[in-house]
Formats: C-alpha cells, sequence, structure tokens
C-alpha cells in the first residue's frame, strides 16, 4: 500500500492549517488506498537550515536532519497542507524541503492550499510547483485550495465546505495514479538488474 505522509506545512501555535490537515488526514484514510502518516512541522521544529554539506550528498550531521530524512524517506508519497503568507509559501516550509533532497526525488505529492482571503493560498501552490518538479517530484494534476480559512474552523475543527471532498478525491485520485505508475517502474527496473 502506498504509504503516503500528510505534511502540515504551518508552524504557528494557533495554526488553522492543523485542523483542515486533521480533515485530510481522514479523507486519505478513508480513500482506503493509502497507508496515511499524519506529519505537522510544528512538532518537527527543525532549525534554520544547518547542514555544512549538500543535501544531495547525504551526508547529515545533525540528528534533527537524520530525523527528518528518515521520515521523509520513509514516505512513496505526500499531501502538502500549504498555508499561504504574504502571496506565496511559508519560509519555514521551504527551509524543511531544502534540508534533503534524495529523499524527496521521484515522489508524488498533491497540494492542499489555504488562506483566509479568497484565493485559498493558490499563488502559494503555483510558487510551489516549479521547486517541487527542481527536485523530481510528480504534482498532481489537480490541487485544492480552501478560500477563508479562519471562518472554517469551528469547535470541532474544520467544517468542509461541501464540494470539498469530491476535490480533493481528485487530488487523491492522481496520488494514487502517480505512485502506482512509479511503484511499477520501480519493480521493472529491479527485475533488468536482476
Ligand atoms: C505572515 C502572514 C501573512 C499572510 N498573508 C496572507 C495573504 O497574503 N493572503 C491571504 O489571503 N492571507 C494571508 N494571511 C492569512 C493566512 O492565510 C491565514 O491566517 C492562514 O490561517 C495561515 O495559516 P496558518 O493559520 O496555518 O498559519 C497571512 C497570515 C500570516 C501569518
Amino acid at each position: 500500500m502506498t504509504r503516503l505522509h500528510v505534511v502540515s506545512a504551518a508552524t504557528r501555535p494557533t495554526s488553522s492549517g492543523r485542523p483542515l490537515a486533521q480533515w485530510v488526514t481522514g479523507q486519505a484514510r478513508a480513500h482506503g488506498g493509502f497507508d496515511v502518516t499524519p506529519v505537522d512541522l510544528a512538532e518537527i521544529a527543525l532549525p534554520f537550515l544547518d547542514e555544512p554539506e549538500y543535501a544531495s550528498t547525504g551526508n547529515y550531521t545533525h540528528q534533527h536532519t537524520r530525523d527528518w530524512s528518515a521520515l521523509v524517506d520513509s514516505a512513496d508519497a505526500f499531501l502538502f497542507v500549504l498555508p499561504m503568507y504574504n502571496g506565496g509559501f511559508t519560509a519555514p516550509f521551504k527551509n524543511a524541503i531544502d534540508f534533503l533532497y534524495n529523499e524527496w526525488k521521484g515522489k508524488p505529492v498533491g497540494i492542499v492550499s489555504y488562506s483566509a482571503g479568497p484565493t485559498g493560498g493558490a499563488p502559494a501552490a503555483d510558487m510551489l510547483l516549479p521547486i517541487l518538479t527542481r527536485l523530481g517530484m510528480l504534482p498532481a494534476e489537480h490541487s485544492v485550495a480552501v478560500p477563508g480559512i479562519p471562518k472554517l474552523i469551528g469547535a470541532e475543527g474544520f467544517e468542509a465546505p461541501e464540494a470539498l471532498s469530491g476535490e480533493l478525491a481528485a487530488v487523491l485520485a492522481d496520488v494514487a495514479e502517480l505512485a502506482a505508475k512509479r511503484a511499477a517502474e520501480i519493480e521493472a527496473e529491479a527485475v533488468v538488474t536482476v
């Protein structure tokens, strides 16, 4: 089964994205095709990039990098739950991406962006896409943008607008398809090697 990490990219203690990420995690589990691990970037609590060598070498001197590397490496695919700050993605999330390199490579990724305003963070997702492609990741064709996030957080957590489950299902279907294709390619390569 595809190991899917749902990464909540926010680090603020009062993040509205955390309840959204919990809802996304529940939807991904309900899909049935994924072994889902929630990842909260605030709990990972990385410092600013402090490794002496390039991430592409895989030579990590700090335990926090080794732990982050092992967590990302253990995923087959990702959903990034992405806040928008000042029209773009957040600095802590870009920092977390830059800590690693090969761990991201070749892996499918879907984006669920959100913001207080009407765009739902779509500009942040648009900004992130070339970076993910540069890393060799496989972005899903569909994405989800959630506008007006503060108003969607109630006492019981995230209150999903009606259309959202269907929109997320399209992203999950993309990610599942990309992951299946990649798994088949890896298997074919292994057969050739043997
Ligand atoms: C530094 C900062 C900048 C923001 N810039 C925007 C913005 O450009 N457009 C927008 O619609 N909302 C903006 N917001 C509102 C956030 O999208 C909203 O608060 C969202 O909940 C942030 O995610 P978080 O709660 O997980 O931190 C900004 C919030 C912060 C903290």
